[in-house]
Formats: C-alpha cells, structure tokens, sequence
C-alpha cells in the first residue's frame, strides 16, 4: 500500500467530470491497487470519503468508511466501501444541514444542507452492479463524493458563504483539537 498526493482546490482534475471506469479495467493490477491506495490514502489523512480525481485519477471512482472520527463531531463509524460510476438516482426531499470540511480544501468546515436519504446505483470493486439506500452522515459523504466526481465542492452547495469558517474557530466553537495540513 502507498499513500498518494491528495490534490487541492485549484488544481484542474477537480473540476473536471470524471471518467466512466470501464469494466476490463477492474481486472488491471494498477487500477486495483490504486483502490487500495485510496483507501490507505483516505484513512492516514482520517478522512470519511475519498474521490479518486482528489488523487489525480480522473476517472469515477470513490472510497468510503471511517471510525468514529473526530474530524466529524457526531459522525458514526461507516465500513470501508469502494464504488465505481456511482451515480444519485433519488434524493429525498428531506434535508439537513451539517458541517462538512474536504481533503482537498484543508483547514476549514462549512455549513451544507443535503438530501438526509438518497438512492444511489454504482459498481463495487468486484465488478457487481448495487443499488443502495443510505441515509444521515453516510448520505452526505456520498452526496459529498457525487459532487467531486462532477467537479464540484461542498462550497459550491452553500447558499451562505458566511457559514464557511476556518478550522480554528470550528475547533473553538465545538471544542475539538482537529489539525489539517
Ligand atoms: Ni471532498
């Protein structure tokens, strides 16, 4: 396992729609390791989800899961999942509203509102097609990672850019000691 450069805002992949991954290459040895290697990436970095042109790869691919974090006050653990050519089929009218940082954005948190329910279709890492209901935290991570793979941010879904503060006034607000690089 390798840990990969997390790439930030401003760099070009991040804003371009991501690729559909091709069936034959779930079967290339690169392209299995660099799944490994998100993941590795994801959890040394204690991140919740990762999307794979946060690495550089422009191609749709996410990784979630992560342990009770204290990245995210309130989060509840999720198992390590891998998804391929995800996509939202529904979201529910229903939302919330909750802080949501980004590896790629480091050093901050921002208010978002997101469906609290959605529907969504993608492959696993073995080639087998899902479809899967998810609902409060786990939710937002993949409405959070849909948004990377379509070169979006969570700062693109604020309505209020006021709400968008530094990680040193999260910490103060919320008590918490969380350090980002
Ligand atoms: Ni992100």
């Amino acid at each position: 396992m390798a840990r990969l450069e997390i790439v930030k805002i401003g760099h070009p992949v991040l804003r371009k729609p991501a690729e559909e991954v091709k069936p034959e290459m779930l079967k290339e040895p690169g392209f299995q390791k660099l799944l490994r290697d998100m993941a590795d990436t994801m959890r040394h970095a204690d991140g919740a989800g990762l999307a794979a042109n946060q690495v550089g790869c422009n191609h749709q691919v996410v990784v979630l899961g992560c342990d009770a974090n204290a990245r995210y006050p309130g989060g509840a653990a999720i198992p390590l999942q891998t998804f391929l050519n995800l996509v939202i089929l529904e979201y529910s009218k229903d939302t919330e509203e909750d802080w949501e940082g980004c590896l790629s954005i480091p050093g901050y948190r921002g208010l978002v509102s997101r469906s609290k329910k959605v529907v969504f279709e993608a492959l696993t890492e073995k080639g087998e097609n899902v479809r899967r209901t998810v609902e409060g935290f786990e939710a937002r991570i993949i409405q959070h990672e849909a948004d990377h793979l379509n070169g979006l941010f969570y700062v693109d879904r604020m309505g209020d850019l006021k709400r968008w503060i530094h990680l040193a006034e999260f910490n103060k607000k919320f008590g918490t000691h969380v350090h980002e690089e």
